[in-house]
């Protein structure tokens, strides 16, 4: 064999060894892909029949967790209390206050590639609980509360450059204003702004229209529609992934969790 045969096949060996590394490099990169969630209300309890909490029926967190799990990522959700069916494929964690749910987020966060904060959290809770039931003698009654830790704003603080931190924004009124001022205190690569003043729209609704704002000036409106489809419009844009094509079946985004949550 001559040696320019030679040096051509080893040319030809290394090629084929460099596509060989990167192929597995993608496989073993799409394979472990995850994508924490935080969804629905917390509460916080007065005493034992009563709390506060807000209008969040999980139905926004879950659509994107669902969308999530189809696409092939191996999802954590971790839920306050609500009325929904849990997705199946995924793990979930079911939290109760905001301070149960700082717990567990910071326990996931470290393992997660991408992060959407769509809860609701109770911004307050009592100072003091009360363990036995509160009569109602007086005409007027005061309740003492103190800020609960704002979670997010926390993870902006330890968010690692290869993480994504998405965060969602409740409006009545100058929402963009709003949102804008989260995502940069908050330090966010996403914020998706829900006005809530809008009617039929938001909290408890099967449907939204919300805006995306990204930490690189980037403003994406999106229309009216099902939750379950704007949750897919969502992950499209955030992961820049056409998702459409990642609900085909492909052993490099196969994982037992998405697999599972099918049968
Ligand atoms: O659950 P649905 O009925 O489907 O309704 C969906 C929704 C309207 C609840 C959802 O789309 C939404 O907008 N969620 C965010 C509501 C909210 O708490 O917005 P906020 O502007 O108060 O908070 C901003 C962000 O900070 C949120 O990502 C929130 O999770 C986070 N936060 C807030 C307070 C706190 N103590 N800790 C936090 O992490």
């Amino acid at each position: 064999m001559h040696a320019r045969q030679r040096t051509n096949r080893v040319v030809n060996r290394i090629e084929y060894f460099v596509i060989f590394c990167n192929v597995t490099k993608k496989a073993f990169y799409m394979k472990t892909q995850t994508i924490l969630i935080t969804a629905g209300p917390t509460i916080e309890p007065i005493d034992p029949m009563r709390h506060i909490t807000n209008h969040s029926s999980g139905k926004m967190g879950y659509a994107l967790a669902r969308a999530c799990i189809r696409a092939g990522y191996r999802v954590i959700l971790i839920s306050g209390p609500t009325q929904l069916k849990k997705p199946g494929g995924c793990l979930f964690v079911p939290v109760k206050t905001a301070r149960d749910m700082l717990k567990e987020v910071l326990c996931h966060f470290p393992h997660a590639d991408i992060c959407f904060k769509v809860a609701a959290v109770a911004d307050y809770r009592v100072s003091k609980f009360s363990s036995r039931k509160i009569k109602k003698t007086r005409d007027r009654f005061n309740l003492t509360l103190i800020k609960n830790p704002d979670i997010l704003k926390k993870l902006g603080q330890i968010k690692k450059n290869s993480q994504t931190l998405v965060g969602f924004a409740a409006e009545t009124h100058q929402g963009v204003t709003y949102a804008r001022q989260k995502l940069k205190e908050k330090n966010l690569d996403w914020i998706v702004l829900n006005e809530i003043s809008k009617k039929n729209v938001g909290f408890g609704s099967d449907l939204n229209e919300v805006t995306l704002i990204s930490s690189d000036g980037k403003k994406i409106k999106f229309q009216r529609q099902k939750k379950e489809e704007l949750a897919k419009q969502i992950l499209k844009t955030v992961t820049k992934v056409p998702v459409d094509q990642t609900r085909r079946f492909s052993f490099t985004r196969f994982n037992l969790f998405s697999f599972l949550g099918r049968l």
